[in-house]
């Protein structure tokens, strides 16, 4: 995958998170469909994926795939972890992360990097969250490989990814990879039943998991309401991908794709 291919795939992310004073790029978690604002709801998708990981004053925590930063500079407040590394593929994102957290927040740290081969010390790190960030990767094994690398013994990976069980249905999918469009997809899916396996095979015990297809569809259904309301003209420069993430909530609804978050621990 080049910087090129995924640049292109999220520029229409960026115009839509500018338009909408938005700061994460994730689908969002709503336990109750209207009960919240989607920027809440993209909070709320952090603070379920954590759910009861310990993060105290003493904790490192890296954020792999962190986008424009806004989970790490969240569980920074929420959590005041003694480090925060928030790692991301494009240097257009870190930047933006960089950008945001500059005047509020000196403390968090952006590098650019590959979640395949991770800038970060043997045995340093107390938790790793990793949103939304997985399906992007197409390598999974060298991925969980490294996470197990960095974390200390009994350190815990959180980890959410759409993941699907009807990986021949969206083989098509892939031959987009390699478009340096909006449309590319940039996805090698995983099904839940993959990840359990893959975290036995490289020493994680399974902690915690949910399956959220719900919750997030109905987010992303709220989102979108928001971006209808303010118009087709306000819309220009995303129109794709608010059709793509229309056709996310389909899916979901109808179990072509899921949303499910794990809590693992390294043994
Ligand atoms: C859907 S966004 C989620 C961002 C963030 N976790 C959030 O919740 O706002 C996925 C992010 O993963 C990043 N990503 C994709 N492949 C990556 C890789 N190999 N290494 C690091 N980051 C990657 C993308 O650039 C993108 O910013």
């Amino acid at each position: 995958m080049s910087q090129k291919t995924m640049e292109a795939h999220y520029a229409p992310n960026w115009k839509l998170t500018r338009a909408h004073g938005l700061l994460g790029y994730n689908c969002g978690y709503a336990a109750k469909r209207g009960c919240d604002s989607f920027g809440e709801h993209q909070r709320s998708l952090v603070w379920r994926l954590i759910g009861d990981t310990p993060i105290d004053s003493e904790s490192t925590a890296l954020d792999i795939g962190c986008g424009i930063g806004g989970p790490s500079g969240w569980i920074l407040e929420r959590f005041g972890p003694r480090r925060i590394i928030g790692l991301e593929y494009l240097g257009s994102s870190v930047r933006a992360a960089e950008d945001r957290w500059r005047e509020e927040d000196p403390r968090p740290v952006f590098l650019q990097g590959d979640a395949h081969c991770l800038p970060v010390a043997d045995a340093s790190v107390d938790v790793i969250f990793n949103l939304e960030s997985a399906l992007h990767y197409a390598d999974k094994d060298a991925f969980l490989t490294d996470c197990r690398r960095v974390l200390k013994p009994s350190g815990t990976l959180c980890l959410g990814d759409i993941t699907t069980s009807h990986k021949l249905l969206f083989a098509p999918a892939s031959w987009l990879n390699r478009l340096p469009s909006q449309f590319n997809s940039n996805i090698h899916l995983w099904s839940a039943g993959d990840y359990q396996a893959a975290f036995s095979r490289h020493g994680f015990e399974l902690l915690r998991f949910e399956r959220a297809s719900r919750p997030v569809a109905d987010s992303l259904a709220d989102g979108l309401k928001e971006i209808r309301k303010r118009g087709w003209a306000a819309g220009r420069g995303f129109r794709g991908r608010t059709a793509f993430l229309a056709a996310l909530e389909i899916l979901l609804r109808c179990k072509g794709l899921s949303y499910d978050l794990f809590a693992a621990k390294r043994v």
